[in-house]
């Protein structure tokens, strides 16, 4: 099997302003030289161009939070995909559900992002998950493949390194209930399996599958244990230079 570089993403959502986002920045770098997998931060849009000087160099990667399909035109308070090229972010996170819930987001939407972003040279993370309704009913697996499916139709992949997956619960997200490591495990399995049906064996083996949902320093070291959890994406524990820190250097 490929190796995987982990990845530890931190999702800000509507929190850091500029001076906060610098603050953490300055508190969290020198930190950084310490961890062997990749990072990756997803500050506000606003943000972004004050962390981008603040990491240069230093290995770190940006990603935005959410961008539009078309590179330009009239689309009121929207960000293009070469907007985001020109801070420079690397990521963008597409089809949170808390854009799919509060923001109209769909899987129609979801995936003429992750075409455009493919297209532009950003990795798109791209985030799946099943409400507790959807869970207690038994349809985990059917909502999540099928939401995979649909980010993905019609979407070309050279390396597995064009892409990145996110589970994440939506019960779990902020809520402190965190999935079962055998649970996550099942699922992004299950999601891997599928990215081998539609990729090959090969290049799904390549592709990296996040799990999000109240991740701990206390409760990452036995999801990372897990054979096909290939790092986090952090909301709340994100927002602090030290607790991100012990979860990214979980294995230490
Ligand atoms: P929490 O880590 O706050 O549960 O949020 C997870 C999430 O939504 C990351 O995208």
């Amino acid at each position: 099997m490929m190796a995987r570089t982990p990845l530890f993403a931190g999702n800000w959502k509507m929190h850091k302003n500029v001076k906060e986002t610098v603050d953490f920045l300055d508190a969290f770098l020198p930190m950084a030289k310490g961890i062997s997998s990749e990072i990756a931060f997803c500050p506000p849009f606003t943000s972004l161009w004050a962390a981008a000087e603040k990491i240069r160099g230093s290995g770190i990667k940006l990603g935005a939070q959410n961008m539009h399909w078309e590179d330009k035109g009239a689309f009121t308070g929207e960000i293009s995909p070469l907007m985001l090229k020109e801070i420079p972010c690397d990521y963008v996170i597409i089809g949170h559900s808390e854009r799919r819930q509060y923001f109209a987001e769909t899987d129609e939407t979801v995936n003429k992002k992750v075409k455009s972003a493919i297209k532009y040279g950003i990795t798109p993370i791209i985030c799946v998950g099943e409400s507790l309704e959807q869970r207690e009913k038994g349809k985990t697996l059917s909502v999540v493949l099928n939401q995979v499916e649909k980010a993905l139709f019609e979407v070309e992949i050279k390396d597995g390194c064009d892409l990145v997956f996110a589970y994440e619960p939506i019960w779990a997200i902020g809520t402190g209930k965190v999935a079962s490591p055998s649970d996550a495990q099942e699922v992004i399995g299950a999601i891997r399996k599928k990215l081998s049906q539609l990729y090959g064996e090969k290049l799904s083996q390549r592709i990296r599958i996040l799990y999000g949902g109240s991740v701990k320093p206390e409760n990452i070291k036995e999801l990372m244990a897990q054979p096909d959890i290939d790092g986090a994406l952090v909301g709340g524990a994100s927002l602090d230079a030290k607790t991100f820190y012990k979860i990214a250097s979980y294995e230490s």
